[in-house]
């Protein structure tokens, strides 16, 4: 069965779904993206999406093509016909097709792409067994907040995290971690989760947001400042989050064992809580 994409108001089989060689989102990566975890056929931390698709979209003076309730729509359309159980839903907003010009044209309709990815979420090994990762420079530019579709620095630090056989890329900045190439990153230590502060260092993970508001409601401790590779190396544990992995397990970085190389306990029940709750808020 062919997979169904949504290109500019058109369901379309995927092969053939087709965007202007002068889309900006080509020539510049002039646009922005989501990426929604489905659960159960259902679309878990919706809202926080669309939320920061269109503070993502109103920073780089862009609208939305659609309304929410078309957006809305369009996802579960789209899962409904590709039967996605567990899986992605993948948005792509760009600035729209014009003649080659840096500066934005006038009366330019923007482009809006959808397609989803059917793949295991929940029960997947490296829940069981933990992420290596590798810390690499954070090159990347001052606005992370934005999810913007330029992801070169992110693309070439994951290569380089499964050239050396691990699962994702710490970015480091002055000597703090800021995220991974495309989560969130985190320590505990003696009981506390300690993470970034949301700042346009990082992206504003919705993942991140659910798991540290399911934390606090069940009174556990909370830091948000910066951390260096040095102080996760001593950490008890250490994880990640995104849509694309809900709470991972962090065992390994850069070759040195994270707890005792195996996923902790506070991680593991992090785990639990967030799947659970996102499967029964999704909608
Ligand atoms: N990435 N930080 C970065 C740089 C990211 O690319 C992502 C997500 C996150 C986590 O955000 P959220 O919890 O809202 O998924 C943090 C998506 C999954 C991707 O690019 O595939």
């Amino acid at each position: 069965m062919t997979r169904t994409a949504y290109v500019n108001g058109e369901y379309t089989p995927i092969e053939e779904a087709k965007i202007s060689v002068l889309d900006r989102g080509f020539l510049f990566a002039d646009g922005v993206y989501e990426v929604t975890a489905v659960l159960g056929g259902r679309l878990a931390d919706y809202a926080g999406h669309v939320t920061r698709l269109h503070r993502s979209l109103g920073e780089l003076q862009m609208e939305c093509p659609v309304g929410d309730d078309e957006l809305l729509a369009i996802h579960r359309e789209l899962v409904k016909r590709n039967d996605v159980e567990e899986g992605l839903v993948y948005l792509q907003v760009t600035r729209g097709a014009a003649d080659r010009d840096f500066t934005f044209p006038d009366g330019v309709k923007p482009s809006l792409v959808l397609f989803t990815q059917t793949r295991q979420l929940c029960d997947v090994p490296a829940a069981r067994t933990g992420f290596k990762v590798k810390s690499v420079p954070d090159i990347r530019w001052d606005r992370r907040d934005i999810k913007s579709v330029a992801l070169l620095a992110q693309v070439l630090a994951k290569q380089a995290a499964k050239a050396a056989g691990c699962n994702e890329a710490w970015m480091v900045d002055g000597g703090f971690v800021t995220e991974g190439g495309s989560s969130n990153a985190y320590i505990i230590k003696d009981g506390t989760i300690i993470t970034r502060p949301v700042s346009n260092a990082i992206l504003s993970g919705i993942t991140r947001a659910s798991v540290l508001r399911l934390a606090r409601e069940r009174n556990m401790q909370i830091e948000e400042r910066a951390f260096t590779i040095a102080e996760a190396l001593e950490a008890d544990e250490a994880f990640v989050t995104a849509a694309s992995t809900f709470v991972m397990p962090v065992v390994e970085i850069d070759g040195h064992k994270v707890g005792g190389g195996q996923p902790g306990p506070a991680v593991r029940r992090l785990r639990e809580i967030y799947i659970e709750a996102a499967r029964a808020t999704a909608i």
